[in-house]
C-alpha cells in the first residue's frame, strides 16, 4: 500500500512520525488517535509555497471543524495560519490558539446573536449567509459602538464530483446567497451604517479530488468582484474555502496537491483581479488536506468470530470515527503489529456501538488476526475526533500528538466521570 512519508513500516510494525505505533498504544492505550504535528505542517506550509509562489497576497484559514485540537491549531497559529471558524466556540479555540483576529472569518449558516456580538466584540470578520443576518449584524455593530467588516457567502451554483452530503455549493445548498443576488446584497451592505464589506467568499464542497471544479469556483468569484469593484465595495480579500480531497484509497485515488490547486487556480484568480485592478488577499480554507493523513486512530482487537463472515471486533466504534457509517467513506487499515505479515485472510473490522452500520472497514484481505492486534485506521485527522461523541456510554479516548521523536498528550482520554460531568439533578430528584 501507498503511504505519505511520515508513515513507515519497519521491523513488522507500522511506525508514524519514526515512532512504533505499537509501543504507543502500549504506553497510551488503546483506543488512541496519534498525530504528527510535522506532517500537518508540512501540509500547511505547502499551501503557502503553492500558492504565495504564484499570487503575492495569501492568507491560509485553517477550518478548524476538521479538527480542532487546541494544541494542533496552536502549532499551525505558530506558523501564520488563521481559521475559518463556524461558531463561537471555534472562534474561542482560535483566539486560544494565538490566531491574529484579523486572520479569522466566522463562517455560518444560522448564527445566534450571540454569536454576532462576540464577533463584533472580538473584531473578527463574518462571512454573512442571509439579509437578515446582515441586519442583525448592523444592529449588533451600532450597539457597540463599532462597523463591522463582512464578506457575503456566494453560492455559485457549482456541481462538484463528491458525496451529496458534503457538496456545499449545489443551486440547491443550504449555504450562502445565490450568486445572481450577490451584486444586491453588498448594495444592500453598503448602505448599512455600521458594515463595511471588504471580502467575498465560498466554499464549493468537501473531498474534491479534481481541481478543476476550483477553477471555476474562481471564475465566478473574480466575475463577481469586478461587479462589485465597479459598485464602489473595497476588496481587501476573496476567499475561496476550502473543499481539497485526499485519497483515502491510497493506491487508486487521485492525490491532488496543493501545488496542483495552485497551477490551476492562481491563473484565473490572477487574471481575474488584474481585470478588476485590485489586488486583494487570497484566503483559502483547507481542512482535511492539511490534517487528514497527519493521523491514526490505533485500536485493539477484542476478539474475532467467524459467522457468515469473519468480523474482527475492536475497540474504537462510530463514536470515535464516524465517517464510514455516516458516508460509507473507505479508510485504510493496517494491522500494525504484523504490518509486513501476508494479507491472507478477509476480515470486516467492526466497532464495539450497539449498531449493525457500526463498521470501520468491510470485508479487507488483512493478516490472520487475534485478540489484542492493534489496527490502525488511517488518514483519521479529519472530521474523527471532532466528530467523536459519548454514544453508547463510551467516554473520548486520548490524543497524542507526535513532533520529532516526541510524544505527549493533547488531549486526555475522558473517564466515567466525564459522562456524568454536565448532567444535573432535576429538582424532583433532589
Ligand atoms: N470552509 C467551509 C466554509 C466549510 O464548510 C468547510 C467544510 C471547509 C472550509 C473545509 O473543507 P475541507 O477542506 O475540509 O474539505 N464531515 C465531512 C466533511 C464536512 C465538511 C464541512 N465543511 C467528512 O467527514 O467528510
Amino acid at each position: 500500500m501507498r503511504l505519505a512519508h511520515h508513515l513507515t513500516i519497519r521491523n513488522g510494525h507500522l511506525h508514524i512520525n519514526g515512532q512504533d505505533c505499537v509501543a504507543l498504544a502500549e504506553k497510551f492505550g488503546t483506543p488512541l488517535y496519534v498525530t504528527s504535528e510535522d506532517r500537518v505542517i508540512e501540509q500547511f506550509e505547502s499551501y503557502q509555497k503553492a500558492l504565495g509562489a504564484r499570487y503575492p497576497k495569501v492568507q491560509v484559514l485553517f477550518a478548524a471543524k476538521a479538527n480542532g485540537n487546541l494544541a494542533l491549531m496552536r502549532a499551525l497559529a505558530a506558523k501564520g495560519a488563521g481559521a475559518d471558524v463556524f461558531s463561537s466556540g471555534e472562534l474561542h479555540l482560535a483566539l486560544s490558539a494565538g490566531m491574529a483576529p484579523e486572520k479569522l472569518l466566522f463562517n455560518g449558516s444560522s448564527k445566534t446573536p450571540a454569536d454576532l456580538r462576540l464577533a463584533v466584540e472580538k473584531d473578527v470578520k463574518v462571512s454573512l449567509d442571509s439579509l437578515d443576518e446582515l441586519h442583525q449584524l448592523d444592529a449588533a455593530a451600532h450597539a457597540a459602538g463599532k462597523t463591522a467588516q463582512v464578506s457575503f457567502r456566494v453560492n455559485p451554483a457549482l456541481e462538484v464530483p463528491t458525496h451529496p452530503k458534503i457538496a456545499t455549493g449545489l443551486a440547491t445548498s443550504k449555504f450562502g446567497i445565490p450568486h445572481r443576488e450577490i451584486p444586491a446584497a453588498y448594495r444592500e451592505a453598503l448602505a448599512c451604517r455600521h458594515i463595511r464589506p471588504v471580502g467575498i467568499h465560498c466554499h464549493i464542497g468537501s473531498q474534491i479530488l479534481d481541481v478543476e471544479p476550483f477553477a471555476r469556483a474562481a471564475e465566478v468569484m473574480v466575475r463577481i468582484a469586478k461587479e462589485l469593484t465597479e459598485m464602489g465595495v473595497k476588496l481587501e480579500f476573496i476567499d475561496l474555502g476550502g473543499g481539497l480531497g485526499i485519497p483515502y484509497h491510497h493506491d487508486t485515488d487521485p492525490a491532488p496537491t496543493a501545488e496542483d490547486y495552485a497551477a490551476k487556480v492562481i491563473p484565473v484568480f490572477k487574471a481575474g483581479v488584474e481585470a478588476c485592478g485590485i489586488t486583494p488577499e487570497l484566503w483559502v480554507e483547507p481542512g482535511r488536506s492539511l490534517v487528514a493523513d497527519s493521523t491514526v486512530l490505533l485500536t485493539r482487537v477484542n476478539s474475532t468470530k467467524s459467522a457468515h463472515k469473519r468480523f474482527a471486533n475492536v475497540d474504537a466504534g462510530f463514536n470515535l470515527l464516524i465517517r464510514p457509517a455516516m458516508y460509507d467513506s473507505y479508510h485504510e487499515v493496517i494491522v500494525a503489529n504484523k504490518a509486513d505479515e501476508p494479507l491472507a485472510t478477509e476480515y470486516t473490522v467492526t466497532g464495539p456501538i450497539c449498531e449493525t452500520g457500526d463498521i470501520f472497514a468491510p470485508d479487507r484481505k488483512l493478516p490472520a488476526l487475534a485478540a489484542g492486534d492493534i489496527i490502525a485506521v488511517l488518514d483519521a485527522g479529519a472530521y474523527g475526533y471532532a466528530m467523536s461523541s459519548q454514544y453508547n456510554g463510551r467516554p473520548r479516548c486520548p490524543e497524542v500528538l507526535l513532533k520529532g521523536t516526541q510524544a505527549g498528550l493533547m488531549r486526555r482520554g475522558e473517564t466515567i466521570d466525564d459522562l456524568k460531568a454536565a448532567i444535573e439533578r432535576p429538582p424532583w430528584q433532589a
